[in-house]
C-alpha cells in the first residue's frame, strides 16, 4: 500500500486523505514500489500511462490524460558528439510538466477535490491549468508578474484564474501559501504525486535505450521536479532489477540564480542562499528550492554534479538549436549550454541523455540571437 512519508520526522499519512505537507511542516514523499514487467508492455499504447502499474492512481476512471508522453529520444550532434535528447517540449501544454500534472490532477480527481491553487514560473501553471480544465476542476494560478506573456495567455485560455504577483518568484510562492490555507495546494514542488509523474521520464529513456540506463543524464534544475522525478524513476528501475546501475545525474543552473550549484561547489548538503539576478532561463530561476537537500543528495548518490551556465552561454546554446530547427524556450537553452560544459570533461564513449523541457512558442515576443 502506498503511504505518504514525512522526510523530516518520519510520520506516515494515508494517501487517501488530501495532504501536501506534514504537520511538522516537512516535505512528504510517496513510499510506493509496485512491480513492472517490461515484457507486458508490448501491446500497450506509447504514452506515459503504459507504465500503469507504477503510477499510484487507484481507479482507471480517475486518470486525467491526453495520452501524453513517450516523447522521441533523438540523437543531436554537439560538435562531433551525439547526445540523446528527449523531446519533452512536445507535450500537449508544451513542457515536460504535463508528466507531473497528469498524475497529480488524476490524484486530485480521485480525492474528490474540485478547486485547487498552484504557483509557477509559468509552465507548471500552464500544465495544471490544462489538466484541471480537462477534468473540470477549478484552478487558480499564481505567477510572477514578469512571466513570459505566452505562458500567461496559455494559462488564461484554459480558463484558470491568473494572479500576477509583483516581485520575485519567492513573492509568488509566499502569495500562494496564503491562498493554500483555504484551497487545496496542487504544488508541483511540494506534492509528491507530481514526481510520480515526472519519474516516467526515466522509464521512457530506459525503454527507448533497450532497457538500459545511460551513463549520464543532464537536466535543467530549479525546484528539481524533473531532476528528482528522474532520480525516483531510475532508483525504482534499479530496485526492481531492471537496471544494474543508475546514471550519473548532472543538474544545470543559470549562474544568475544558482543556489544548488553553490551548495554543490561548497560541498554542502543544502543549497546556499543567493541573491537572484534576472536570467532568460526563467523556468529554473528558483532561489529557494524546497527540495534542495534532496536534489543535492541525488547528485551525491549518483556521482553527478551541478554546473552553472552564464547568460551568454544560454543564449548561444539556444541560438544553435534554433539554427538546427529545434524551437525550444530559453530555459532549455540552459540545458544545451550545460551539455557543452559537461562535454569539456566527459569520457569518450559515455552515453549521455539530456532534454528539451519547454517549447519555443511559449517565450514569444523576443528574438534570441547570438
Ligand atoms: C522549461 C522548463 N525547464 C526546466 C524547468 C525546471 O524545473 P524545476 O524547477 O522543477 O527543476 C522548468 C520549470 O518551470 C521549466 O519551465
Ligand atoms: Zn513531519
Amino acid at each position: 500500500m502506498p503511504v505518504l512519508l514525512c522526510s523530516e520526522c518520519g510520520r506516515e499519512y494515508d494517501p487517501s486523505l488530501p495532504r501536501w505537507k506534514c504537520e511538522c511542516g516537512g516535505l512528504l514523499d510517496l513510499s510506493f514500489l509496485n512491480s513492472l514487467e517490461p515484457r507486458l508492455l508490448k501491446n500497450r499504447a506509447f504514452n506515459m500511462w503504459r507504465y500503469r502499474e507504477v503510477l499510484p492512481i487507484d481507479r482507471d476512471e480517475n486518470i486525467v490524460s491526453f495520452q501524453e508522453g513517450f516523447t522521441p529520444l533523438l540523437k543531436v550532434l554537439f560538435g562531433t558528439r551525439k547526445i540523446f535528447i528527449k523531446q519533452d517540449h512536445l507535450f500537449p501544454s508544451g513542457s515536460y510538466k504535463d508528466r507531473g500534472a497528469s498524475v497529480l490532477v488524476s490524484k486530485i480527481k480521485e480525492l474528490g477535490i474540485h478547486h485547487v491553487v498552484e504557483d509557477s514560473s509559468g509552465n507548471a501553471g500552464a500544465a495544471a491549468a490544462a489538466y484541471c480544465a480537462h477534468a473540470s476542476i477549478a484552478c487558480d494560478i499564481y505567477v510572477p508578474e514578469k512571466t513570459s506573456p505566452g505562458k500567461l495567455i496559455q494559462i488564461q485560455s484554459y480558463g484558470a484564474h491568473l494572479y500576477k504577483i509583483p516581485g520575485t518568484r519567492e513573492d509568488t510562492a509566499a502569495a500562494v501559501l496564503q491562498a493554500a490555507e483555504n484551497t487545496f495546494y496542487a504544488s508541483h514542488s511540494w506534492n509528491p504525486y507530481f514526481f510520480q509523474g515526472t519519474k516516467t521520464f526515466s522509464y521512457e529513456v530506459c525503454e527507448q535505450l533497450g532497457w538500459k540506463a545511460p551513463d549520464t543524464v543532464i537536466l535543467p534544475v530549479g525546484n528539481g521536479t524533473l531532476f528528482l522525478g528522474a532520480y525516483i524513476g531510475f532508483r525504482e528501475l534499479q530496485k526492481r532489477g531492471i537496471l544494474d546501475a543508475i546514471p550519473k545525474m548532472v543538474g544545470v543552473q543559470s549562474a544568475a540564480c544558482a543556489p544548488l550549484f553553490e551548495g554543490y561547489r561548497q560541498k554542502k548538503d543544502i543549497p546556499i542562499a543567493i541573491k537572484p539576478e534576472r536570467t532568460a532561463a526563467e523556468g529554473i530561476a528558483i532561489a529557494n528550492p524546497v527540495r534542495g537537500k534532496q536534489i543535492l543528495n541525488a547528485v551525491r548518490k549518483t556521482g553527478g554534479s551541478i554546473v552553472a551556465v552564464r547568460e551568454e552561454e544560454i543564449l548561444t546554446g539556444l541560438s544553435q538549436m534554433y539554427k538546427s530547427g529545434f524551437y525550444i524556450e530559453p530555459t532549455s537553452g540552459a540545458a544545451v549550454a550545460g551539455i557543452k560544459k559537461y562535454l569539456e570533461t566527459a569520457e569518450k564513449d559515455e552515453v549521455i541523455v539530456s532534454v528539451f523541457t519547454g517549447h519555443g512558442l511559449k517565450s514569444g515576443g523576443k528574438v534570441y540571437h547570438e
